[in-house]
């Protein structure tokens, strides 16, 4: 594997709300970004593309997302967003606009690095906490994908296309994960979907596919796998998801890191001075 793999680092679910509010009444999520800008800025190699997979702001009001725009403004790395259901696709277009985003309707995005594509889907429902990508978004992705020339192809999306076995996150995943699926399915160069929403990192298949939801820099939702137990969160480790694509082989391959947000003791040298284990 000689050529450098492309790194796209994944972080979601940022919850941003106006300056000194906390989230819940608990969780300062503005100091979590803030950490976790800092561990992307400082990771080698330097990742090629922040996708921010939703829920960038809380309520969200245009103040939200002046404090978001302000919290990311120290970040070194190009970014792209794609709405959550606690965003607003006219505030974000007004207020936080980005070269890629159509003028009208879902805020579906393409985005190549280098030999692969970074595809956005706009899972979010006005007013509403489940996902649904809808007929224009299904169309476009069918277009986008039978036009690539195989490039490899990575989906992100807010909304889960499968069940994380959390009652009341399920019942507001993405609606029509079935028809998503048909089109995944139709083309094998889609190497990922990748979510978020449930602010905790979980690994499926879906239509042949590694599907992935990023964990979130702040709050986790609880891993209550029981029936009807309280909705709750947990403050556990933050952390990202860090994809490499490595094209060294004739297919190519995509590894995925879950990288810990913070500063931690090390790097520590595994071998001595005269090369043997210490
Ligand atoms: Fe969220
Ligand atoms: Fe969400």
């Amino acid at each position: 594997m000689s050529q450098k793999p492309i790194l796209i680092a994944q972080i979601s679910d940022l919850h941003i709300k106006a300056p000194g509010d906390l989230a819940y009444g608990k969780v300062d999520t503005a100091q979590a970004l803030e950490r976790c800008v800092a561990t992307l800025n400082a990771f080698a190699p330097r990742p090629d593309l922040v996708v921010i997979s939703g829920d960038l702001a809380d309520t969200p009001t245009e103040q939200e997302y002046a404090h978001l725009a302000r919290l990311l403004a120290p970040l070194q790395l190009p970014f792209v967003v794609v709405p959550g259901n606690h965003d607003s696709r006219e505030l974000m277009r007004t207020c936080l606009p980005q070269p890629l985003f159509p003028a009208e309707g879902a805020l579906n995005q393409l985005q190549p690095v280098g030999d692969i594509d970074i595809v956005l889907l706009d899972s979010s429902v006005h007013g509403q906490p489940h996902g649904e990508l809808d007929a224009e978004t299904l169309q476009w992705l069918d277009a986008v994908l039978s036009s690539s020339d195989q490039r490899p192809a990575l989906l992100f999306l807010h909304h889960p296309p499968f069940r994380a076995g959390i009652w009341h996150m399920d019942r507001q995943n993405l609606r029509n994960a079935a028809e998503f699926a048909t089109i995944v399915e139709r083309y094998p160069w889609v190497r990922l979907v990748g979510a978020g929403h449930v602010h905790r990192a979980t690994l499926a298949l879906f239509a042949g596919v590694p599907a992935t939801i990023c964990p979130a820099p702040n709050h986790a939702v609880a891993l209550d796998l029981g029936e009807l137990l309280e909705p709750s969160f947990r403050v556990e480790p933050p952390a990202f998801h860090l994809h490499a694509w490595n094209a060294g082989d004739e297919f190519g391959e995509l590894v995925t890191h879950i990288v810990p947000i913070g500063t931690f003791d090390g790097p520590h040298p595994f071998l001595g001075p005269d090369g043997r284990l210490l």
